[in-house]
């Protein structure tokens, strides 16, 4: 373990293995502008304008601080067509990090998944996964395939401390395999760290046995690495089996059993950009043409060469534990100031971000007036923080129109990686707390204009009564004239 130890114990905080040379000017609108932004972005944080935004914890896609050395990388990029020293450079890492072979451009994490969906999902098949995300089953149910979620039970409950409960429930993939035929089945997906329940991760033996289900079966594994980097410190840290082995060590271990892995570098790798890699040329050349077609020339894949050169660097960055720590140990402090006031937090802490269980912080807010929405707006008013609703908002509708709620009703608190400071995060929890105090004041939210597709992007929202209104004047008068 490489977390230095305070000499007070109760000092004891996170600390940062790196320093701070570039930095970008924020701003924290008051408290009666930060309702009218909200209404002005139809209750929908992703409409919100990042001038409008203290801390943007939206998502850690994309939004991760580079190295000096990734920044230096970039400098060199090779922008030739063809033959590009670039991509060389990049497929070099890929073989070292992954040990594979072969590697395929794609702008990012979904145009993987676009390209991985229209080889081989055809209508009436079944995609097993641990649990779904937004863009991959969008590209699977739009092919005609169904997602089947086979999380384990815990994994969907906030309050059980369990170190892996992104992990499947192997029972209930042999008995879907037997049930629905291997046919039937072109992949299992596996996503590590999984997004949707709060980032909670998965054990090596999980991901191993379940690659070696699909073995015995003539079913590909296909992994989402996207986020890998921090199920890697969790596996490092959690699992007894891993705990004299390297990031790289696991990495490879896992990646080795792997038939397929792709990945969204705005994650993985502190980068933009997506790539698919796997050892099997068979499987490669089958999505090979997809790529010209849809993404870009094979060297570059609609990804912009700096962004290449910099995941080169950032993949290598990753297999440092000393560097990958930083964002589950902010996230881990995060969630345990907010869980020690009582807040109803996913626990254990995960990777991408700390999330609050909606459901229990608005017990009086039915799935219909959608309580992580809601939760979302209210502590934008509270203190100018973007978070991401990540409940029945982010689902999509059944085929024949009903509201399919989630299982979960979370708002995200995404902690981009190396981007906050502690005393930031400190402010987040603080703001936290002051809404869990009035969460009385916060009411629900329902639709003004509701997209058929992906409508957590661009949908439009509107407060239920004006109890934003209520809020934003309590904060008046608890904080004065403070932003
Ligand atoms: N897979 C996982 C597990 C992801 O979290 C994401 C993106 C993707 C695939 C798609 O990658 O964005 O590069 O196209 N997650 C982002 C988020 C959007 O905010 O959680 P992408």
């Amino acid at each position: 373990m490489s977390v230095v130890k305070f000499y007070k114990e109760d000092q004891q905080v996170p600390l940062e293995m790196h320093k701070v040379r570039v930095v970008q000017k924020l701003f924290l609108p008051n408290v009666e502008e930060r309702v009218k932004n909200l209404t002005e972005a139809g209750n929908n944080t992703f409409l919100l304008q990042n001038r409008d935004v203290f801390m943007d914890m939206l998502t850690d896609s994309g939004v991760n601080a580079m190295s000096d050395r990734q920044v230096a990388a970039s400098m060199i990029a090779d922008d030739s067509y063809a033959g590009s020293e670039t991509c060389n450079r990049l497929l070099k890492a890929l073989q070292d990090v992954f040990g594979t072979k072969y590697f395929l451009p794609a702008h990012q994490g979904r145009a993987c998944e676009n390209i991985l969906a229209e080889t081989f999902v055809k209508k009436g098949d079944v995609i097993p996964m641990n649990f779904h995300f937004t863009t991959t089953k969008a590209h699977i149910t739009r092919l005609g395939g169904r997602v089947e979620e086979l999380i384990t039970e815990e994994g969907l409950d906030p309050d059980i401390l369990l170190p892996f409960k992104g992990n499947f429930d192997i029972k209930r993939l042999k008995k879907l395999i037997k049930e629905v035929g291997p046919e039937h089945i072109p992949f299992v997906r596996i996503e590590a760290g999984t997004n949707l329940v709060g980032g909670q991760p998965l054990s090596m033996e999980n991901m191993l046995e379940v690659a070696a289900i699909c073995k015995e079966n003539g079913i590909m594994s296909v992994l989402d690495a996207s986020l890998l980097q921090d199920n890697l410190y969790f596996i490092k840290t959690r699992e007894e089996e891993a705990k004299n082995m390297s990031i790289a060590e696991i990495t490879r271990k896992i990646s080795d059993a792997m038939d397929i892995i792709y990945f969204s570098a705005r994650k993985m790798g502190f980068s933009r950009g997506g790539a698919i890699v796997s050892n099997n040329e068979k499987l490669i050349l089958k999505m090979k043409t997809l790529i010209p077609l849809y993404e870009g020339f094979l060297t570059y894949g609609g990804m912009e060469v700096r962004a290449m050169e910099a995941m080169a660097v950032g993949l290598y960055e990753s297999m440092d534990e000393e560097i990958i720590n930083q964002g589950p140990l902010f996230i881990e402090y995060l969630v345990k100031e907010l869980d020690d006031y009582g807040v109803p937090m996913v626990k254990p802490a995960g990777g991408l971000g700390a999330h609050i269980n909606a459901s229990k912080f608005l017990p009086n807010i039915p799935h219909e007036q959608y309580p992580a929405g809601a939760l979302a707006t209210a502590l934008y008013i509270a203190g100018g923080i973007r978070g991401m609703e990540r409940g029945s908002i982010s689902e999509q509708r059944n085929p024949d129109g009903s509201e399919n709620y989630a299982e979960l009703e979370l708002l995200r608190l995404a902690c981009p990686r190396r981007v906050f400071t502690l005393s930031q995060i400190k402010y987040c929890a603080d703001r936290v707390k002051w809404l869990y105090d009035n969460r009385d004041l916060i009411g629900g939210l329902k639709w003004e204009e509701e997209p058929e597709v992906l409508r957590f992007f661009f949908g439009r929202l509107q407060a239920v009564g004006n109890w934003q209104e209520k809020l934003a004047a309590k904060f008046r008068e608890d904080f004065g004239d403070s932003l």
